[in-house]
């Protein structure tokens, strides 16, 4: 039988969504799954397997958001397109991220990344990792993934934010709208000046694809999806080094069972992004007057498409809440599961799951939690903001 939108989610807060959204996704998924919630001005969808279905139905649950922030910021990008047209930029982005070019090309480079920032470390015996290692180790990734060879990291970093910031800046704060176009321009710089070295010496990397594809991206193309990829490619990778090194240390048999088994690493990284997803909402906007999960959904309707919830979801994962690297596998939606099925998807895999976490792991002897408090943050994008750690030297 279907039913209204229940008023479940009229009482529940963005704070309190910061704050720690788990508890509350734990009772929308039981009471309201579809959910009418206005501190986010969109109907959140928690349920695993009617995230799974809305994924099958791109041409309903569209992401062509209207009035869309990010388009606001950025520019028309691959995320905010459907069909055809979406499928043409993706393809031109993809070659540089397939898991050949991420073995041949950039494991090497990664892994000498990984190892630079721990030198710049080690002897001291206690570091804030997020700071000194999670952060600098997504940004100086993602800047030669992307061909960005000019661009220092703290750059990345901060266009990172300031894009991100833009992008929910629903109060319309004019200094954050400043910070965003600001970083914008800078960016298109950034761009417009390895463009020529990548026409001349084409590579493996994100722009050089865009521009030397079969059906090059256009100049406002490559701009509007770099952004993208700058302000989506680093906080995830990022929050996963956090998440999964946070879980590491604070449960000792899980870290004893990849150093007494290291094929398991792989499955840690997978559990570090089930237990908290990096990406926990994203949008979608129904096209016609539908239902989901039985909740009529009016033409129009904005959903949040609930990522960390599904990840949560004790219909698909027993005791959810515990980080289990050994649980059975199922399939957790911290990548998406449709058409914008995450690109970054293998080089992820790769950077925190075969090199970050077991370097971490490997060269610092004894590595623990240093007893300073963790805090955590966020619900659109979810992590550790400080990761205070000791080891022995
Ligand atoms: C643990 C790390 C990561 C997670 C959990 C993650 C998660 C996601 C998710 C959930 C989506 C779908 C968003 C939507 O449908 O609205 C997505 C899309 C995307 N991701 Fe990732 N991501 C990660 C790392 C990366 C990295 C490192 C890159 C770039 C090198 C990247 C590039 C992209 C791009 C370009 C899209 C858009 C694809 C499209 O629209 O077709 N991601 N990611």
């Amino acid at each position: 039988m279907l039913s209204e939108p229940r008023a479940d989610g009229e009482a529940i807060s963005l704070a309190a969504l910061t704050a720690d959204p788990y508890p509350i996704y734990r009772r929308l998924r039981r009471d309201a799954p579809v959910a009418w919630v206005p501190a986010a001005n969109r109907y959140l969808v928690t349920r695993h397997a009617d995230i799974v279905q809305l994924e099958r139905q791109p041409e309903i649950f569209s992401a062509a958001e209207t009035q869309s922030l990010m388009i606001r910021v950025m520019g028309p990008t691959l995320l905010r397109k459907d069909g055809a047209a979406h499928r043409r930029e993706r393809m031109a982005c993809e070659p540089a991220l397939r898991p050949p070019a991420i073995k041949n090309r950039w494991t090497g480079e990664f892994q000498a990344i990984v190892d630079r920032l721990i030198d710049g470390f080690i002897a001291e015996g206690h570091a804030d990792l997020f700071d000194r290692f999670a952060a600098p180790c997504a940004a100086l990734a993602l800047g030669r993934l992307l061909g960005l060879y000019n661009t220092p990291a703290d750059d990345l970093r901060r266009w990172s934010q300031a894009l991100i910031d833009g992008t929910g800046n629903y109060g319309n704060d004019p200094e954050i709208w400043a910070r965003a176009d600001a970083a914008a321009a800078e960016v298109d710089a950034a761009i417009d000046d390895i463009t020529p070295y990548l026409r001349a010496h084409p590579d493996e990397s994100v722009i050089s694809c865009m521009l030397n594809a079969s059906d090059p991206l256009s100049r406002d193309e490559i701009r509007g999806n770099v952004k993208v990829f700058i302000g989506g490619g680093l906080n995830e990778p990022r929050d996963a080094i956090a998440v999964g090194a946070y879980a590491l240390m604070a449960f000792p048999e899980q870290r004893a069972l990849v150093e007494a088994d290291p094929t398991l690493w792989r499955a840690a990284f997978e559990e570090t992004v089930r237990w908290v997803a990096p990406i926990g909402m994203y949008p979608r906007q129904v096209t016609r007057a539908t239902e989901l999960g039985g909740t009529r959904l009016p033409e129009g309707a904005r959903l949040g498409v609930v990522l960390a919830s599904a990840n949560s979801d004790e219909a698909v994962f027993d005791d959810p809440d515990r980080f289990d690297i050994r649980r059975p596998k199922k399939p957790h939606l911290a990548f998406g599961g449709g058409p914008h099925f995450c690109l970054g998807i293998w080089a992820s895999r790769v950077m925190v799951g075969d090199i970050a976490l077991p370097t971490l792991f490997r060269r610092l002897k004894n590595l623990r939690l240093s007893g300073d408090e963790v805090r955590w943050s966020g619900w659109v994008f979810r992590g550790p903001v400080n990761l205070p750690a000791a080891w022995d030297v």
